[in-house]
């Protein structure tokens, strides 16, 4: 793939948007886009404190890939929706670009998301009454682009994660590994300056969690995303820029 495939155009316009950012400069410049800092998440069961995070940092760099690897219950996605800023810690920060998210306002932290966070759940939450073209082109529309155009480069994101015979189906009418995959498309349809993306190969057979991942790869180096990876698959994690794991409610580097 060579930049001007027209699969980098998976946001057209986002060029400018990043001159206009200066997020190019902001890349060469010491800071994380997403900044976790002392990052405490517990859950009240019954009489006792279920702890989760206590004291969990990370950072996450423009043009770098991260991984996420840790069991079953400990705690990615609940990291993922913090980092997400779809979840508020119980103690600590999380900074996107420098800047403290904790005293923005919900119409504030929505509009972070809708612009610079692209969220893969890991139940894909799709719209059900929408098909999958729709489900990718929503996001978009929402942010301003006209249906057309829209339309245009869902059906380009969808063809080329292999969903081309697919866009009209809804999401029952779906597999779970092509559901997955819409939910990525959706995800990444704004050209998102963080990519955070909750095992989104693991209903994947190994050929198409493959293609995925290398779209992912180029996704990366061709819009210098942040992407956070929550995944079982060890081979594939090995393969991404960095590890990291939770270990005793905080967030520890691999190797
Ligand atoms: N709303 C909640 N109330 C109580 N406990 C919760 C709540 N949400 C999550 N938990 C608990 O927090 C822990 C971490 O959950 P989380 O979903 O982040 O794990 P995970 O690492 O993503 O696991 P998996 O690999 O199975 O997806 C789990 O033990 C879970 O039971
Ligand atoms: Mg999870």
């Amino acid at each position: 793939m060579n930049e001007s495939d027209p699969r980098y155009t998976i946001a057209p316009g986002a060029e400018e948007a990043r001159d206009e950012t200066g997020r190019d400069e902001a890349a060469r410049e010491p800071m994380p886009i997403v900044y976790l800092n002392e990052i405490e998440r517990h859950y009240q069961q019954g009489e006792s404190m279920l702890h989760i995070l206590a004291g969990a940092n990370l950072a996450l760099w423009p043009g770098q890939s991260v991984a996420l690897v840790a069991p079953s219950g400990a705690g990615k996605s609940t990291l993922l929706h913090i980092a997400g800023l779809l979840e508020h810690p119980d103690d600590g920060e999380v900074y996107l670009d420098g800047v403290a998210t904790s005293g923005l306002s919900d119409a504030e932290r929505t509009q972070i998301r809708r612009i610079e966070i692209g969220f893969v759940y890991q139940s894909h939450r799709l719209l059900p009454e929408f098909t999958a073209l729709e489900n990718v082109m929503l996001p978009q529309m929402i942010r301003g682009l006209a249906r057309k155009e829209a339309a245009r480069r869902a059906g380009e994101l969808l063809a080329y994660l292999g969903l081309r015979d697919r866009v009209m189906h809804r999401p029952s009418e779906l597999s779970g590994g092509e559901q997955q995959r819409v939910a990525l498309a959706r995800a990444v349809a704004n050209a998102p300056r963080v990519l955070l993306a909750d095992e989104p190969t693991g209903n994947l057979d190994p050929q198409t969690a493959e293609h995925v991942f290398s779209a992912l790869t180029q996704l990366v180096r061709a819009t210098r995303v942040a992407m956070l990876i929550a995944t079982h698959n060890l081979e594939l994690a090995g393969r991404m820029d960095r590890r990291v794991t939770i270990r005793d409610r905080q967030i520890v580097e691999l190797e």
